[in-house]
């Protein structure tokens, strides 16, 4: 194993200041660990688009709430330097909090509109910790392309608009759903379900693709469209927390519209399957991984 692991951000910082000197093009895919096929799909695309490859992990704290899984959140960063490596990153950053939030930290990045619904609804102050640590890895990376998931939709949106408003010199990439043979969103949390539990889970991304198949078929109705899905989520044993048609570039409310044809819809659910908390996303007539049930 050569990957190394950089812990301190001094010493990350003199790697970082070696690559520009040398006009090495840098890729960044933060992450919370747990890595998977999905972060492993992120890290394949950045090494297309960096001559050097940082993985980050860092379970962040700020993103949690006092009911959420932060204490028990996966952690093996062995595992991951495997994982990480054999997808072609060439660094691993993985600091203590005391790294990222130093003594006396008191300062935070709180997004809009953009924020508030969806996720953001069921997890007040997530979003402002989502986008405090990733404003921290944008300062110390740029200038560099991340690579973000679009199965943490929102999540990919709030950090856009916060490259933007605050003009950090970065590029962002978002990279489509990877899923299970069987459809499931690959995702950290999958670990925690029960044989059972996953069976239900599965409805989550069939009811993605029921919608799917309907909006293919011709259907622009979105009351109609988010039928679809409701009726293949109430057949499965979860709790639906939100099932919302979206516009995808502003995730404003889906307007039929026929001056407008070209406006991408997507539709985001969240749900529990047990204790386990999902979430998972179908832009429509843009998802081939998702055509039918
Ligand atoms: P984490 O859940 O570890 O996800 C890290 C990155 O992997 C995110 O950009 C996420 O969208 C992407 N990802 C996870 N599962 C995926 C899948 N099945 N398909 C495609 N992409 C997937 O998201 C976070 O960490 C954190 O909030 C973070 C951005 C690192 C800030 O702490």
């Amino acid at each position: 194993m050569s990957l190394p692991v950089f812990a301190l951000v001094e010493d990350l910082r003199a790697e970082l200041a070696a690559w520009r000197r040398q006009e090495r093009r840098l890729a960044v895919v933060p992450t919370m660990g747990a890595l998977h096929a999905g972060h492993q799909a992120l890290v394949r695309r950045a090494r297309e688009l960096g001559d050097e490859v940082v993985v980050t992990i860092f379970v962040n704290p700020t993103q949690f709430g006092p009911s959420e899984d932060f204490a028990k959140y996966p952690r093996n960063l062995e595992a991951d330097r495997r994982l990480a490596e054999e997808a072609g990153a060439t660094l691993l950053f993985a600091p203590e909090a005391r790294e990222i939030y130093p003594a006396g930290d008191q300062t935070r990045v709180s997004v809009g509109a953009l924020a508030e619904g969806l996720c953001g609804a069921s997890r007040p102050g997530h979003f402002t910790g989502v986008a405090t640590v990733v404003s921290k890895f944008f300062a110390l990376f740029a200038p560099a392309t991340f690579v973000f998931g679009q199965k943490d939709y929102q999540q990919l949106k709030v950090l856009e608009r916060v490259a933007q408003d605050l003009l950090f010199p970065v590029t962002i990439e978002g990279h489509p759903v990877v899923r299970e043979a069987d459809g499931l969103a690959q995702s950290s949390r999958n670990v925690y379900l029960s044989a059972r539990e996953r069976t239900a889970a599965l409805g989550i991304s069939k009811a993605l693709a029921s919608t799917q198949a309907a909006f293919l078929a011709g259907e622009r109705a979105p009351e109609t469209l988010l039928e679809a899905a409701l009726r293949v989520l109430g057949s499965h044993e979860l709790a639906v927390e939100y099932v919302e048609l979206r516009d995808a570039d502003t995730l404003g409310p889906a307007v039929a519209s026929k001056n407008e044809p070209s406006k991408k819809w997507i539709l985001l659910v969240a749900a529990r399957s047990g204790s386990t908390r999902l979430i998972d996303n179908t832009i429509l007539g843009h998802d081939p991984a998702l055509r039918g049930p």
